[in-house]
């Protein structure tokens, strides 16, 4: 069999996946041109930045990735268009969110981005082109793709050539924060498609850096399939060690204590067993609600309301947090400064996507709170898209109206509060010095541990009365 030769590739989407991805390909396969391309200009403008801190995307890593490979053999572009033309492999990396109306409205994946994709490859491909998914799909997209692909298209007269496709499922297991670790050095890579020249051609491309043995082959459906399985499994064990964690609560037990025992057991494993305020980011919430629409579709409404519940209780679990914060805090939070630290939905990422941060603070806004962000990486103007509301001057007085401030730091986010809520697990909240954080607070002043950062030892003497999160009393 001999093996496509890939010289040129393009990525449509420059995204969280997009970026980084593609970067770690371009790095490692040196021999091979890769051209991202987005239709948003201000995107593909921040990934050309001569300077790196400006990268639309955070992760650790990724400044020193880019710096090797832009301008060598990796660019950036709006002209989609021709690097389709240029590319003998094209990966589809664009946003699948969840519908906001009509058929399937919040729980199926809107494919719109990705049909226009198929629609742009088709009319501007040439000779032999594989296209990957590498967007998180439902199962069976490739129908609907390589049907648009193959339909005719109109031509120009002086590009009469018809090309032809492969469909290949490529999805990406990368976890934002980690992101460049997880592509250098992936669990698994997972192949799904039936030609076999197009699977060993993308595959030839992994084996750069990736072992064989790591790169799995799979029918498409199964490839599909797995990366929405993968996150509900994740999800899942969140949703479950959440659960424990009110329990835990309710019966003086300890959930670090807990998670640690059950996750001993090599059978169970100690990975994704941190309790919290729930999980966000742009994928758990969008995949899970996914799988439970296809399972409709499909006839399996059982199968559907076992998976929806893994949703539902990372929402009971935002709520609960927010409603015990006023419950300890007199009741009432009106008018009273909390400190919020921390906004993005995990460590290590600037991305606010579905952060549990988000809701906890709508919550707390809504009872009348005066909330002031902190977080070292998420911009205030993203906070206020979030919030859905301007920041407040933190000097007005007190009103009734929740209103919320971005604090430049820690110890200004305090600043006379009431109480402090850790949200995002940021190494710089592991270590703060909390007897002088006291003394700017409100007494009586708590600190709500949400993320287990706190060594209650750091606490003790400060006059701070510590909540953490599945932490039973007696
Ligand atoms: P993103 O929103 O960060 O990026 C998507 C980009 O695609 C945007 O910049 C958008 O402008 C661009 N785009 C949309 N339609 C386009 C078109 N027709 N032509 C050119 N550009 C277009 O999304 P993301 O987080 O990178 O996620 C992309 C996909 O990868 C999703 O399906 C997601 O579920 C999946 N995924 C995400 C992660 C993650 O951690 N974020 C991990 C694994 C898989
Ligand atoms: C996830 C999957 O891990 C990744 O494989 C997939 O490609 C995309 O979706 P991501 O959402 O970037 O990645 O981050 P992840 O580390 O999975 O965290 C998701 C959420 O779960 C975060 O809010 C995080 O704080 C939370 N979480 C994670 C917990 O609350 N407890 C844990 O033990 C682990």
């Amino acid at each position: 069999m001999t093996i496509h030769s890939i010289k040129a590739i393009c990525c449509i989407g420059a995204g969280y996946v997009g970026g980084p991805t593609m970067a770690v390909i371009a790095d490692r396969c040196p021999d091979i041109v890769v051209t991202v391309v987005d239709l948003n200009e201000a995107r593909i403008a921040a990934w050309n930045d001569p300077d790196l801190n400006q990268l639309p995307v955070y992760e650790p890593g990724l400044d020193v990735v880019i710096a090797r490979a832009r301008g060598r053999n990796l660019y950036f572009s709006t002209a989609v268009n021709e690097a389709i033309a240029a590319a003998d492999m094209v990966f589809i990396s664009v946003n699948t969110p969840t519908k906001t109306k009509g058929i399937g409205a919040g729980q199926a994946s809107d494919l719109r981005w990705v049909e226009a994709c198929a629609r742009q490859v088709a009319q501007y491909a040439k000779d032999h082109t594989i296209v990957i998914e590498k967007s998180t799909l439902p199962v069976r997209t490739a129908v609907a793709i390589k049907s648009i692909l193959d339909t005719p298209q109109q031509r120009s007269e002086v590009d009469q050539d018809v090309p032809t496709f492969s469909v290949l499922s490529n999805p990406e297991f990368l976890a934002e924060g980690t992101a460049i670790r997880d592509l250098e050095q992936p669990d698994r890579v997972l192949i799904g498609g039936e030609d076999s020249n197009a699977v060993e051609a993308l595959a030839t491309i992994y084996r750069h850096w990736v072992p064989n043995e790591k790169i799995l082959r799979t029918k498409l459906w199964s490839s599909e399939l797995s990366k929405l399985t993968a996150n509900a499994f994740l999800a899942q064990r969140i949703s479950s060690i959440n659960s424990v964690s009110a329990l835990c609560e309710a019966t003086g037990a300890d959930v670090r204590e807990v998670a640690l025992a059950i996750g001993t057991d090599s059978r169970i494993g100690s990975g994704f067993l941190s309790s919290g305020p729930g999980f966000g980011g742009s994928c758990f919430k969008k995949d899970i609600l996914n799988l439970v629409y296809l399972c409709h579709h499909f006839g399996l409404p059982e199968v559907a309301s076992y998976w929806e519940q893994v949703v539902t209780l990372n929402k009971w679990q935002q709520n609960r947090i927010a409603r015990l914060v006023v419950q300890r805090l007199f009741g009432t939070v009106t008018g009273k400064r909390l400190a919020i630290l921390g906004f993005a939905f995990k460590a290590d990422t600037n991305d606010t996507r579905d952060s549990p941060a988000i809701h906890i603070s709508m919550d707390l806004l809504e009872e009348g709170a005066q909330l002031a962000i902190h977080d070292p990486k998420v911009d205030s103007r993203q906070i206020a898209l979030d919030l859905k509301q301007s920041p407040s001057n933190p000097l007005s007085d007190l009103k009734g109206e929740g209103t919320w401030h971005f604090a430049i730091d820690v110890a200004e986010a305090v600043q006379g509060a009431d109480a402090v809520l850790i949200l995002t697990e940021w190494e710089q909240y592991q270590n703060l010095d909390w007897s002088n954080l006291a003394g700017l607070m409100r007494a009586p002043a708590w600190v709500f541990d949400t993320r287990s950062v706190i060594d209650p030892a750091q606490i003790a003497e400060t006059g701070l009365i510590l909540w953490r999160l599945g932490e039973g009393s007696g």
